[in-house]
Parts: C-alpha cells; sequence; structure tokens
C-alpha cells in the first residue's frame, strides 16, 4: 500500500534485510498467520503492531527459524527462513517477549553465559563490552532477578546483541517499562540502526510507532496496513473531530446515537470523534451543537490509535457480517 521510506546509507546493502511472503501458521485448528507478507530494507526500525494474539510473536518467531511456516517462504538477510535457519540465527539477535535469562545469575554471569553460548572466544571482555555499551556496568553484580522491569529489558537487549547481529528481532521489549526507560531503550534502538543494524520490534506504544521508518498492522495473521506513519496518516481517509465542552458525558451520549459518529472517545473535557463518512460526521456535529450551542468543534488530524482502532472495528464489524450472511445462507 506504501513506498517504503527506506534509510539510505553508504554501507548499507541493497534490498532488504526481512522479505518474507505469504505466510501461514496454524496451531491445531487455528489458523493464526494467514498470509502475512513483510519487506524491511536493511537498515531501518520497523515496528509491528496488532491486537493481542493476532500473531506478532508467531510470525517473529518463524522469521528467525524458531517455527516454520506452513506455508509461504522468503529470506532474512538474504538466507532462506525454511532452510536456512541456522545461518539466520547466528546473525540475528532475537529478543523473546518473556525474560528468557536467568533469574540467579547476575547481569554479568548472565552475559558470559550467552557469550560462552555463542561461543565467543573472550566471554569476559564481551560481558565487560556490553555492560558499558548498555549502561549496565555498576550494576553488574546484581541479581537478574531483582532488576526493576526496565533494566531487566535492557539486559536481554545486551545479552542478544552480544554476538553482534545484523538483524534484530525484539518482542515487545518495552512492554510495562516506564516513558523514561522507554524512551532511552529506543535511543538505544537508534544507535544500532545507525550502525547498519536492521529492527524488527513489536509494540503496543503508539509513541514508539512513531519512532520507526515503517510500520505494519497486523490483524487476524495478515498485514493490514504498512508504511511511514506519516504516510498512513496522510492516506487515511478518517475524518476526526476534537469536541470541547463542559458536559462531555451528555454530549458523548449525544453524539454516540447520530449516524456518521463511528468512534467516540472521552479525553477529560474533551472528545475525539471520528468516522469514515465526513460530510455525516459534519451534520452529526452541526446536529449536537443545535442542542448543546457552547459545545466547540475543531476539525483534526486522526492519530495513528484513532486509524488503528477505526480499522480494527471495521474490520469486526465486516467479519460479523459476513458471518450473519453465512448463517442466514445455511439456515435457508
Ligand atoms: N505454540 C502454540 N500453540 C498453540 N497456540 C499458540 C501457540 N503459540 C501461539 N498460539 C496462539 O496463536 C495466537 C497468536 O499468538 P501470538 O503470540 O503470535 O500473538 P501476538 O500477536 O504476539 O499477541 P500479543 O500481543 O498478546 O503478544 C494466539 O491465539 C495464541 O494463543
Ligand atoms: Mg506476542
Amino acid at each position: 500500500m506504501m513506498q517504503d521510506a527506506g534509510v539510505t546509507s553508504a554501507h548499507m546493502p541493497e534490498g532488504y534485510a526481512i522479505a518474507v511472503h505469504d505466510l501461514h501458521k496454524s496451531f491445531g485448528q487455528r489458523h493464526v498467520v494467514r498470509g502475512c507478507s513483510i519487506n524491511v530494507p536493511y537498515g531501518n526500525i520497523y515496528g509491528f503492531l496488532g491486537p493481542n494474539g493476532t500473531g506478532k510473536t508467531t510470525t517473529i518467531r518463524m522469521l528467525c527459524g524458531l517455527l516454520t511456516p506452513d506455508a509461504g517462504t522468503g529470506t532474512c538477510l538474504g538466507y532462506n527462513i525454511r532452510t536456512q535457519s541456522a545461518l539466520i540465527k547466528r546473525q540475528a539477535g532475537y529478543m523473546p517477549q518473556k525474560f528468557g535469562l536467568y533469574d540467579d545469575l547476575t547481569i554479568r554471569e548472565n552475559l558470559e553465559f550467552v557469550a560462552r553460548l555463542y561461543e565467543m572466544p573472550d566471554a569476559k571482555q564481551v560481558a565487560t563490552d556490553a555492560l558499558h555499551r548498555l549502561g549496565l556496568h555498576h550494576r553488574q553484580n546484581q541479581l537478574a532477578g531483582q532488576l526493576s522491569g526496565g533494566w531487566k529489558q535492557r539486559l536481554a537487549l545486551a545479552a542478544c546483541v552480544l554476538h553482534k547481529p545484523r538483524l534484530l528481532l525484539l518482542d515487545e521489549p518495552t512492554a510495562g517499562v516506564d516513558p523514561k526507560a522507554r524512551r532511552e531503550f529506543w535511543d538505544e534502538i537508534h544507535a544500532f540502526a545507525a550502525e547498519g543494524i536492521t529492527v524488527l520490534v513489536s509494540t503496543h506504544y503508539m509513541d514508539e510507532a512513531e519512532r520507526c521508518h515503517q510500520i505494519g498492522y497486523l490483524l487476524d495473521g495478515k498485514l493490514l496496513v504498512h508504511g511511514a506513519v506519516s504516510d498512513i496518516i496522510a492516506q487515511s481517509r478518517l475524518s476526526t473531530w476534537r469536541i470541547t465542552a463542559q458536559n462531555t458525558a451528555e454530549v458523548m451520549h449525544d453524539l454516540q446515537k447520530r449516524a456518521g459518529v463511528e468512534m467516540a472517545t472521552s479525553f477529560g473535557t474533551q472528545l475525539h470523534i471520528a468516522g469514515a463518512d465526513a460530510e455525516a460526521l459534519q451534520r452529526a456535529i452541526e446536529s449536537m451543537q443545535a442542542v448543546f450551542p457552547a459545545a466547540q468543534a475543531e476539525k483534526i488530524t486522526p492519530s495513528l490509535e484513532d486509524i488503528f482502532i477505526h480499522t480494527m472495528a471495521a474490520v469486526g464489524d465486516r467479519d460479523s457480517q459476513i458471518e450473519e450472511k453465512a448463517g442466514e445462507d445455511a439456515s435457508a
């Protein structure tokens, strides 16, 4: 749908660090990934978004060779994800969604352990370098299990970059981490990208999506929207207004009954309302203002969150209509 917002750099290889096509994966009867295609140019930071249970982790695990797709194929770092997963694993760093290190080892011990797993020649020095790079040096003797969420994630990042991967696959690395620590974590992600490392990172945070070169939004195992955030917002046909009023609850109640209002969300003394039919939405607002003359309305640019929630609702409505129709056809 969108153009790739490629990052140009003299030392960056041409083409895509990730190029996978029409991936499918089922667990028993559950068809979880249903035709997912992703292209990520070398050196890009690609944000992977989508609701819980939509197949992000499953897709990431197929990219790094931990799961084999039922159908579909493609490459990571030029290696075939079906037949060359050992080569991919050697050059990719995977940070799983759940903390996978040892709680009863210190930060340093964890890093040295991982360095030995990778058979790196000087595990002590490798760990020391990583401790300095990620600001963990002063905590090196602390047990991993005693770290706060933010520091645990930093340790996990340090562990997955020890072997100097060219591709990072980070699965919700900042879930539950405070805003300052998230920002610092993202500064690190950008620092890695500046060195030419390609990063695919899943997240539920919209501010993080805005720090990516490109994002993809996965819904029910299919990539629904992808591209640069600014392009996605510019190409969205969602009309959005901000309503400022004292009695927001009553105004909200009024608006929700009117045709054209597909989404209404309150933010203190303000409401954001949105709909795909701009004219119907404007009529709804004018009719509301006839009842509440003090309410002020201002057209605004939709946020990424507005667009995704609207898209999810629209797809949900479409799917339930298809199911109803199938039910009617079956009983006819
Ligand atoms: N090994 C497995 N066996 C059976 N079902 C699985 C397995 N792994 C994942 N699933 C199911 O597949 C679906 C997709 O899971 P996945 O973890 O890929 O979603 P996700 O998008 O990463 O969600 P979240 O945002 O919550 O992390 C879920 O319904 C999950 O229960
Ligand atoms: Mg997940």
